[in-house]
């Protein structure tokens, strides 16, 4: 067996086998902080992975949030070093993932005062589901790194949130568990099996479960050099719920490595529901996906955890909205920890952007309610840039408000 394919073999079974509101506008509250409830909760047992030798954090509480950047040395103090290793961590020298954060800050806004304007509506309809805010949570495998409630726990967050919940395929519960924790809508990250069989029970399983649409992910067709696991020695011990006491196509076969536009159609063909493209970096690749029926795109590089050295998702933004022309829903993710990056995303073209690893610190930190608490407060940011740049609501947004 070659050798990328027999390591993207072994990281695949590792990760398979793996608001408190801002205060209110209108009350001034400045600087941005999100005041903690004292009241704890235990999760039902039914609700909790616990793996002997890994002892993931429990503790079910609303954090405080100064902003998503101080979560991740908060969430070190908490998550097994492997663990937090693997969450926090990218490819090669980690370049695209810095940068990633840094381009934002390259990006200056313009603002528009004496708009008359009192309120900032953020709410939106994005492929038919009604969301609150404009900010989702982006497909990551293995929750329960973070936290024993693991993936149960980050739905319910997320729906507490009122926002979109796109499950992953390497997640610790199960397909099925995930779509019945809180009653938010959800979308499914696909990893495509290589065994067709196996890829239409999971596609197949997916639709039945009620996920609305299907993410299909392009960027991981082999392993990528993830240094700092190879460091910690790091194979993850939880359960990949979607494959456990499946066939031996589901456990043995792996990941399809030789993805095509035949594996998109079959898709589609397969579940009837909308695919969005994950991992488009270029406006070629965005112009075919709508030529070919996707609805959508999700602007990514996996946060700078597959190819290193390809630019700042949002650099590429602008040319992958000229390219898709209005023909779908664009979503991005990469880097976003501001309320400003959120609203520059916006400004630039995408119809939503996607978090990754602060939603993870904030399972960490205090289960669903922490995870609650991230989208709060960066919904919260949000509300109050667009109440600083003079933007009513989210479609009002565009080009005009940068320099
Ligand atoms: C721990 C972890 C696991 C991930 N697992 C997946 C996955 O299973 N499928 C996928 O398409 N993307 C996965 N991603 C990538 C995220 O969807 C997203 O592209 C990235 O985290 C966004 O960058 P951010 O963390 O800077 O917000 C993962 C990311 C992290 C941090």
């Amino acid at each position: 067996m070659n050798r990328n394919r027999r390591d993207f073999l072994s990281a695949t079974a590792a990760a398979v086998t793996l608001s408190a509101s801002l205060p209110r506008l209108a009350q001034a509250a400045i600087p941005i902080h999100a005041a903690a409830q004292p009241q704890q909760q235990a999760a039902s047992t039914d609700e909790v992975i616990t793996v002997p030798g890994y002892p993931a954090p429990t503790e079910i509480k609303p954090i405080d949030i100064i902003n998503l950047r101080e979560l991740e040395p908060a969430a070190q103090k908490v998550i097994p070093p492997g663990g937090f290793g693997y969450i926090s961590s990218a490819a090669g020298d980690e370049w695209t993932k810095r940068e990633n954060e840094a381009a934002y800050k390259r990006i200056t806004i313009k603002p528009h005062y004496l708009s008359g304007y009192s309120t900032a509506d953020r709410s939106i309809t994005l492929l038919g589901a009604k969301l609150s805010m404009p900010i989702v949570l982006s497909p990551m495998g293995a929750h329960g790194m973070a936290h024993a409630t693991a993936e149960i726990g980050s739905a319910k967050g997320t729906a507490a949130a009122d926002t979109l919940y796109i499950a992953a395929t390497p997640s610790n519960f199960s397909l099925e568990q995930i779509a019945k924790a809180g009653s938010g809508p959800k979308w499914f990250q696909l990893y495509m099996p290589s065994d067709r069989g196996a890829a239409t029970e999971l596609l197949q399983r997916a639709k039945a479960a009620g996920y609305l649409a299907i993410v299909f992910t392009v960027d991981t067709v082999v392993a990528s050099n993830r240094e700092t696991d190879r460091r910690n020695h790091f194979r993850s011990p939880l359960p990949a719920a979607n494959f456990a006491g499946r066939s031996s196509a589901y456990g043995t076969g792996g990941f399809k490595s030789d993805l095509d536009w035949n594996d998109v159609e079959f898709t589609r063909k397969t579940t009837g529901l909308p695919v969005l493209i994950k991992g488009v970096m270029s406006p070629e690749l965005a112009s075919i996906a709508m030529e070919r029926g996707c609805a959508g795109v999700q602007v990514s590089n996996h946060g700078g955890r597959q190819l290193d050295d390809v630019p700042a998702t949002i650099t590429v933004l602008p040319k992958i909205v000229e390219a898709v022309r209005g023909r779908g829903v664009i979503l991005i993710d990469g880097g976003i920890r501001r309320g400003q990056d959120v609203f520059k995303a916006l400004a630039v073209g995408a119809n939503a952007v996607a978090v990754g690893r602060p939603l993870m610190y904030g399972l960490a930190l205090g289960g669903w309610q922490g995870v609650q608490t991230v989208f709060q407060h960066l919904d919260g940011e949000l509300e109050m840039t667009m109440r600083l740049a003079g933007a009513r609501t989210i479609s009002e947004i565009s080009k005009s408000y940068l320099t």
